[in-house]
């Protein structure tokens, strides 16, 4: 069987070493850029007078027929695509399978190293809108979980203990500017991605007459890479995918483990809808959160790839190594997995009921010793004999198992003479948040005008 390179060689090489090193079984997913890359480059070898006019124009036409046939799958499964060794070698076998001789001239000037460099980019500008837009779609249900909320109270947590009153849509918008933030940094990414490496052979640069200002300009790039080994042998531009990737996982798996906290029975503050839960072969009342945990699990997977793809990176020499073929499976199961968890998040949240009553009732109780400091501080004493006062309150009450909604004005009074009868209507969860004044805050205004913001965004950015 011929390889790309086979004249240097005497015989055939070892079958098992080159099932060892083919890359058609993933790379095949870059077909479609690998096509649009050469389109251009044969063009750009056509402006350059390398090829003429009527080679170019066969080249055309048989990568446009290579593309029409890849409708059918079966396309990349043909006996002679199982000897490709990867997309490039298989497009190219395509071409030259049609139209022959030119089909032979279209590497003129061109390597590999640069070709996977620039389907990748090409990739990656592809994709990255598809994985924002799954993310504005989990933001806009949460969004809308924030909406449905309403006043609903609930308690917030620091170090999961009890902290202090919030409004349920505080909760939602809370993990949607997490989300938020991981969409900025796909877009950073997008940026990154945004030049051009044709022009940068396998190492050096071509010795051909290439224009790479009108290349950039044919392929929707905005600039060119400054430097010709950087280009061809770095991938970091699949480590930031990684990365953020990962970050939209930790955010999807901490997003995962609330829902799972908070719709269990300890918690009960919201309720998971059936179609959401599976049950158990064993236990008949278990409702269990299966696609919280996957995703939650899942987050492993992805950052599992991330330290995977920096390791095999770290001691590269400068300059093209195959080892840079690992990035491709990384990239593509970490975009899967997070495409796969974003919509299931979606899904499940979608149909999140809140359990107003347990909710409220978890968000007063000793949860308001904050406010009843306040109080204090109002009256004119100082936080922190506030803070003394309040905390020798709060032991009485965790060893006499009350509260303070249970204490007579004569018991308020008994820690502190600033008390006065307005401090049970002062110290309650809907006062706690209303007393919240910045914009940042969970001050039922401040969340509306929050949530306005958060839906223009999605406006914009659908
Ligand atoms: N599959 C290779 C990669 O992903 C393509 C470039 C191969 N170049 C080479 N000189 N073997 O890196």
């Amino acid at each position: 069987m011929a390889h790309l390179w086979s004249g240097r060689f005497a015989g055939d090489p070892d079958a098992a070493l080159v099932a060892f090193g083919r890359s058609f079984g993933f790379d095949r997913r870059l077909f479609e850029d690998d096509v649009r890359g050469s389109q251009a480059w044969a063009q750009a070898l056509a402006r350059a007078g390398v090829l003429n006019a009527a080679d170019a124009a066969a080249i055309r036409s048989g990568l446009d027929a290579v593309l029409a046939a890849s409708t059918d799958r079966t396309f990349f499964d043909t006996p002679a695509a199982q000897e490709d060794e990867d997309v490039h070698a298989f497009v190219e076998r395509e071409l030259v399978a049609r139209i022959g001789e030119a089909g032979r001239r279209l590497h003129t000037g061109r390597s590999r190293n640069e070709q996977v460099a620039v389907d990748l980019r090409l990739y990656l500008k592809r994709r990255i809108p598809a994985v924002q837009q799954a993310l504005v779609a989990l933001i806009d249900v949460l969004a809308a979980s924030a909406e449905r909320a309403g006043d609903a109270l609930m308690p917030s947590y620091t170090h999961l203990r009890r902290a202090q009153p919030i409004l349920a849509a505080h909760f939602f918008l809370a993990h949607v500017n997490a989300l938020r933030r991981d969409h900025g940094r796909f877009g950073a990414l997008l940026d990154d991605a945004d030049e051009l490496p044709l022009g940068s052979g396998a190492i050096a640069g071509t010795s051909y007459d290439i224009d790479v200002t009108w290349l950039a300009r044919e392929l929707g790039f905005s600039r060119i890479v400054r430097n010709s080994i950087d280009a061809t042998g770095d991938r970091d531009i699949v480590a930031t995918f990684l990365y953020a990737a990962s970050l939209a996982m930790v955010h999807l798996s901490r997003l995962a483990e609330d829902m799972i906290l908070f719709t269990s029975e300890e918690f009960a503050f919201f309720d998971l809808a059936d179609t959401a839960a599976t049950g158990s072969s064993l236990m008949p009342q278990k409702k269990n959160p299966d696609p919280l945990e996957l995703v939650r699990g899942k987050a492993g997977r992805v950052i599992g790839r991330l330290t995977g793809w920096l390791a095999t990176m770290k001691s590269l020499p400068i300059g093209y190594s195959k080892d840079l073929q690992e990035d491709k499976e990384a990239l593509f199961e970490a975009e899967d997995t997070l495409h796969a968890s974003l919509a299931a998040s979606a899904s499940v949240v979608g149909g999140i009921a809140i359990n107003h009553e347990n909710a409220a009732r978890a968000a007063s109780g000793l949860l308001l010793a904050t406010d009843v400091a306040d109080y204090l501080v109002a009256k004119g004493l100082p936080f922190r004999d506030a803070h003394e006062v309040v905390g020798a309150m709060v032991r009485r009450l965790v060893l006499e198992r009350r509260s303070f909604e249970d204490l007579a004005l004569a018991e308020w009074q008994s820690h502190s003479p600033l008390f006065a009868a307005d401090v049970a209507e002062a110290v309650t969860a809907a006062r706690s948040v209303a007393k919240k004044r910045t914009p940042q805050s969970t001050h039922p205004d401040a969340v509306a005008k929050a949530l306005a913001e958060v839906r223009g965004w999605i406006q914009a950015a659908k």
